[in-house]
């Protein structure tokens, strides 16, 4: 995606960094011209966040992240680069100009939503139809209301080899298109037939309103009970949530996470318009970022069978890592919310939502089934555990009473319980301490790029060749000093990636604003950048730093040469001496 910088320089004016980040994080002006506030992306009691309204960039203290106003975006909503140019340009009525996805590309994705749109009606209608009786039969049988048949533009896929195909050729597409559209399959001998048959059809729709693919149901006992569509150009199952587009609208305060679709028409006809499905994978971290944009609550409500309760600790462990509240929601004397609902009716799922257990809470019951605590060593097994779990709880108040909590199962004394968890949580306090020290106590480490795949090789040539960008960045007219360095001198990629940008940029006399140029890069690279423009520089001697730091890599350089050459010899050496015998 190639902005012009004129585009993203106006974009940036418009949209200051102040105002933008204030919607986010409470800002208090410290001393200096920077404002401070707590880091929204990580945890933290004292403010580390900066943000710098004459620089227009951010930048945390504590975790290193850090950019301009569209890294910023990107970071905190989600979204691709495209799509925070695309945000930032609404909130100021900016027109965005067209993306450089090749033509050929966006006119194929538009015709293949098109195509889906097109099969979706088909199916829809087929319902109407006499093909459609056995599936308007299991409709009713599983009590989907008419209401829902069209809130999820439900169909049926008639019993037949050809149906979609015929009806979409004669529309105009061509067997192509279905194909890629995993709409149709390759049979032998040059043949297609349709992918789906003899299925309950639910469309999936992404948050746009885009028709992107299908899962089917079967309509007999026919196997699989499930099929979705292949991912294609518009659909990746790992990217989409199953009634998210729906779901998006909810007054309600959280997203309920269920695994069927069943059981999201069955929740949001009960009045739970809150439900998403994945799509028959478990749970990816790509799913529960999108899921962020719509709410901080997700309650798990998945099976209650043994793969269900495996699903929802791993399900637990990716949305916590997003940072959503995530709470439990624990089912009995039925498999699956659709079930519960029809046994015990929607107010009886209203109780169990509200009475949803927080993971911890949920954790702490899930490791009591594991022990006996009626045996001092099923007691002892319990404790432990429930204490180590109690001791990840950064809040004191929750540590404490939970604490209580765990007491009371093992009937033994609060206060042992608190010791315990007391000495867990500072080891863990201790450990993290330490880490720090150890990152302050080696300069060469703290020097290191947080981000693990721009490690430096050799941390003090790329300490001078920080040096250089950060010099040319606060005066491009130093760029004349710079003849002898060569892009091939430098030892880190990505800093000898920077260098050729800055260098055009002084060529050409572009802008060098810092926010301007992360906006240009990925996250990580973004939030290095912002990290070394933070170091101090000597201004007043600026020649003289710069013909330092040149000397410095080249030094540096020099020695790299002579090792390998030395190197080259030695291996030259072992190898005669091995002829020798
Ligand atoms: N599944 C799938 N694709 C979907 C939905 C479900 O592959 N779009 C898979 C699930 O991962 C699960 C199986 O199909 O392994 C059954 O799904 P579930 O929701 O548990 O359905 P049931 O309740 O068994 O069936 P029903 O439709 O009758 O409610
Ligand atoms: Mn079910």
């Amino acid at each position: 995606m190639a902005f012009s910088s004129q585009f993203l320089d106006e974009l940036i004016a418009r949209n200051d960094i102040v105002d933008v980040v204030s919607d986010y994080v409470q800002l208090t002006k410290k001393s200096g011209s920077n404002m401070f506030g707590l880091c929204p992306f990580h945890s933290e009691k004292t403010p580390s966040f900066s943000v710098s309204q004459s620089k227009q960039i951010y930048h945390c203290f504590g975790c290193g992240k850090g950019g301009s106003v569209i890294n910023f975006i990107m970071e905190i909503e989600n979204l691709s680069f495209p799509d925070a140019v695309a945000f930032l340009a609404r909130r100021v009525n900016m027109q965005v100009p067209d993306d450089d996805t090749p033509a050929e590309t966006r006119s194929r994705r538009a015709r293949m939503l098109e195509l889906n749109k097109d099969a979706a009606r088909f199916f829809y209608n087929v319902l109407s139809t006499n093909e459609g009786k056995v599936a308007v039969e299991y409709i009713n049988r599983r009590g989907i209301s008419r209401q829902s048949v069209i809130n999820f533009g439900l169909g049926m896929a008639p019993n037949s080899w050809t149906a979609l195909t015929d009806a979409m050729i004669k529309k105009g597409y061509s067997p192509g298109e279905l194909l890629d559209a995993g709409l149709i399959k390759r049979g032998k001998g040059g043949s297609y037939y349709d992918t789906f048959r003899n299925r309950l059809m639910f469309p999936v729709i992404d948050v746009r309103g885009s028709v992107i693919g299908f899962s089917g149901r079967i309509l007999d006992d026919g196997e699989p009970k499930y099929l979705n569509s292949p991912d294609t150009l518009v659909f990746s199952k790992q990217r989409n949530l199953f009634g998210l587009n729906l779901a998006k609208r909810t007054k309600m305060n959280m997203l309920i996470l269920v695994e069927g679709n069943v059981d999201v028409v069955a929740l949001h006809q009960a009045g739970f318009d809150c439900a998403v499905a994945s799509l028959g994978t478990s749970l990816t971290p790509d799913q529960a970022r999108l899921m962020s944009r719509y709410t901080e609550n997700i309650v798990i409500a998945y099976d209650s069978d043994g793969a269900g309760k495996k699903a929802t600790e791993r399900a637990i462990g990716i949305l916590d890592k997003v940072g959503l509240n995530v709470k439990v929601l624990r089912m009995s004397g039925a498999k699956d919310p659709d079930e519960f609902i029809k046994a015990k009716g929607a107010d009886a799922f209203r109780t169990l939502l509200e009475r949803s257990e927080n993971h911890i809470e949920y954790r702490l019951l899930t490791a009591l089934g594991k022990y006996d605590i009626e045996t001092d060593e099923g007691r002892l097994g319990y404790l432990s555990e429930a204490t180590s779990l109690l001791s990840e709880l950064e809040n004191a108040i929750e540590r404490e009473i939970y604490s209580a909590r765990v007491a009371e199962t093992a009937k033994i004394s609060v206060e042992a319980v608190k010791n315990e968890v007391r000495k867990a949580y500072a080891r863990r306090q201790a450990a993290r301490r330490k880490q720090k020290e150890r990152e302050n106590m080696r300069p060469a480490i703290s020097a290191q790029p947080k981000e693990k795949s721009l490690r430096y090789e050799n941390v003090s040539s790329a300490t001078a060749e920080e040096g250089v960008i950060r010099l040319l960045m606060l005066d491009p007219t130093l760029a004349s000093l710079t003849g002898e360095l060569k892009i091939e001198d430098f030892s880190s990629p990505f800093l000898a990636k920077l260098y050729e940008m800055v260098q055009e940029r002084c060529a050409d006399g572009r802008s060098m604003s810092l926010a301007i140029l992360t906006s240009e890069l990925p996250p990580e690279e973004a939030s290095h950048l912002t990290e070394i423009m933070q170091k101090p520089e000597n201004m007043q001697e600026r020649e003289k730093a710069m013909s330092d730091y040149i000397e410095k890599i080249k030094t540096e350089k020099l020695k790299k040469i002579s090792k390998d050459n030395l190197l080259a010899v030695q291996e030259k050496l072992k190898e005669k001496k091995g002829y020798g015998g």
